[in-house]
């Protein structure tokens, strides 16, 4: 069975009540349930992981080569402006898909650019917390290949 890791970036936390006309009203958890839901559909082994802290979702990104299939994460913040991570991204030998809940091109300026993008294998923007459906879906369709 294909092993798919979730990760999410700072304040993701907090979704549900953060800034909810541009995050939605989902929580994190509510998320993590509909891709499990999902993850079980396609017969895909799902773990999921959040911190704020930018050494620890680097922590968690280096133990994804010969641990996980997959790799589905939004660095949030993160996205603009983490060489580090970005750097940890690199490395990786899996697909990796980067997801935003909200469409970061069509708000501040400084959202426009991912340093992320060039490292990963594809990006979705804007299609809320279907984004995360829709990257588990990529990612189980790479892996079929
Ligand atoms: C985000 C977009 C980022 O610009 C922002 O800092 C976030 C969330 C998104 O999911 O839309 O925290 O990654």
């Amino acid at each position: 069975m294909s092993r798919v890791l979730v990760i999410n970036g700072p304040n993701l936390n907090l979704l549900g009540e953060r800034e909810p006309d541009i995050y939605g009203r989902e929580t994190l958890s509510d998320i993590n349930t509909q891709m499990l839901a999902l993850a079980n559909e396609l017969g895909v082994e799902l773990d999921s992981y959040q911190s704020n802290i930018e050494g620890e979702l680097i922590n968690k990104i280096q133990q994804v080569n010969g641990k996980y299939d997959g790799l589905i994460i939004n660095p949030a913040a993160f996205t603009h402006y983490s060489i580090a991570i970005r750097d940890a991204l690199a490395v990786l030998k899996v697909p990796v898909i980067e997801v935003h809940l909200s469409n970061i091109y069509a708000r501040e300026e400084f959202r426009h650019h991912s340093v992320i993008a060039p490292v990963v294998t594809g990006q979705i923007s804007g299609l809320g917390s279907y984004g995360y459906l829709a990257a588990l879906r990529t990612v189980k369709k790479l892996l079929t290949r």
